[in-house]
């Protein structure tokens, strides 16, 4: 088959793919979870995030039941309190036994670059060999290595591509994610990326946000003249991103051998002006001061975080910005872990997201994220269940409708497989709990 034929049958597929989720998104129908061993992250406070202390309860249900109508949790409570009608058949109520099982509020990934082409496993060898993420990226690979590969995808193999990977992340109980661009690198291939997260969006059942991160590098011929790609993303990205509506926040990657914090705050201004409210790579390879510069300009996320002491603690109290943990890319790049126990322990709220990409986290499991927050950062399994779910869905903007089992709320939820309770989340690290994905009021 010629290559043109391929592309057009796997358009083709995407569509008919397109058509199928279209119809089933909106066919939702009313659900009666009923024996819930424990029904999990029940807020029936309408908490916008969780911090300090706060973060270490997490509330539940033991022997709940969970009743969704219309895509919204509509009642929940204990068995003892619930009234199954005789004729729930004729009514179009849907029955599921959950007993034994565990009900969560669906994981919100609040980070991640799960648009990209091809992989990078060659650097990964680099890696193990010793070369450091900086050392790999001055070399022209990395980031930019992305960049070229992503210059060659079209927008059909990128969307395919993709779908797999929200795919993926779905059957691992995600229900949210955020994703960024800055494979592009050039007004037309950042364009290019952000429309095909707004193709995701329509495509697929999970939630998207899209963060546009024309600062994510600094192709190879700028290199001496930073400051005029600065102005490109300001002057040239910003304006054609914002009068296609194409992103919801603006991030740049604040760090040594990357972006100033002089480009950061002329780009954040930029894209504020815009409407774009900032969430930021920070602190990942050095006291950047890319903590700070993110509460200025009251960013809904710093993220990454290797590198915060006792002013970037002081900086974050008292803010509205979520410090947001990266544990895949502290494991792959095998980094200094952020001071997390010292930043919860100082009353701070923090989240946990995957950073799902080719360089630095090539994986967006949000149940090893789980994992990896209770053992590298000696989180509890509560506070890390708080991090992974109502904590991150606030940095990612959704937490009025996401996060937590609150009336109202809508119905993104997993159920477990039959699992003694709460702390073999984090503790079976590497198999998948997950049975059932309700998304939107659907069951997948
Ligand atoms: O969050 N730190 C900057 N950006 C990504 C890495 C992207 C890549 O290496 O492709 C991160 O780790
Ligand atoms: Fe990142």
């Amino acid at each position: 088959m010629s290559e043109l034929n391929t592309r057009n049958l796997l358009s083709h597929c995407i569509f008919e793919t397109f058509h199928v989720r279209l119809v089933n998104k909106y066919l939702v129908m009313k659900i009666l979870i009923i024996n819930i061993k424990e029904l999990v992250g029940v807020d029936e406070n309408f908490n916008p995030y969780l911090s300090g202390a706060a973060m270490g309860k997490l509330h539940t249900i033991k022997n709940a039941f969970l009743f969704i109508d219309k895509g919204l949790i509509l009642e929940f409570g204990s068995m003892e309190h619930l009234f199954i009608p005789e004729d729930w058949k004729k009514k179009g109520i849907k029955v599921i036994d959950a007993a034994g099982k565990l009900v969560f509020p669906s994981f919100c990934d609040s980070h991640t670059h799960l648009v990209y082409a091809g992989s990078r496993e060659i650097e990964y060898i680099d890696k193990i060999k010793g070369l450091s993420y900086e050392e790999i990226a001055k070399r022209g690979g990395g980031i930019l290595n992305s960049a070229k590969k992503l210059h060659e995808a079209s927008e059909t193999e990128l969307i395919g591509d993709a779908l797999e990977r929200l795919e993926e992340i779905t059957w691992s109980g995600t229900g949210a994610v955020e994703i960024k661009s800055g494979y592009g690198l050039n007004t037309e291939d950042e364009l290019k990326m952000l429309r095909v997260i707004r193709d995701l969006k329509s495509l697929s059942p999970l939630t998207i946000k899209a963060t546009f991160l024309g600062a994510h590098a600094i192709p190879i011929k700028y290199r001496c003249k930073q400051h005029e790609y600065v102005d490109m993303v300001i002057n040239e990205m910003i304006p054609q991103v914002a009068a296609e509506e194409l992103a919801d926040y603006i991030d740049v990657f604040c760090d040594k051998g990357f972006f100033t914090i002089e480009d950061t705050e002329r780009i954040l201004m930029a894209g504020m002006k815009h409407g774009l409210k900032p969430k930021i790579h920070a602190n990942e390879l050095d006291y950047s001061g890319g903590i700070q510069v993110g509460v200025k300009y009251g960013a809904l996320s710093v993220d990454h975080l290797e590198y915060t002491g006792d002013a970037e603690i002081t900086a974050l109290k008292d803010s509205e910005t979520m410090p947001t943990i990266l544990p895949g890319a502290a494991f792959f790049l095998n980094m200094v872990h952020a001071p997390v126990r010292k930043m919860i322990d100082a009353g701070l709220p923090v989240a946990l997201a995957s950073d799902f990409n080719p360089g630095s986290s090539p994986s967006g499991n949000m149940q090893l994220i789980l994992s990896m927050g209770c053992i590298m950062y000696r989180m509890t399994p509560e506070e890390a269940i708080n991090a992974t779910t109502l904590n991150s869905a606030y940095a990612m903007g959704v937490s009025e409708e996401l996060g937590s089992i609150a009336i109202g709320k809508t119905a993104n939820v997993f159920i477990t497989k039959p699992i003694p309770g709460i702390e073999f989340m984090p503790y079976a690290y590497g198999s998948n709990k997950v049975d059932t994905v309700i998304l939107n009021g659907k069951v997948l």
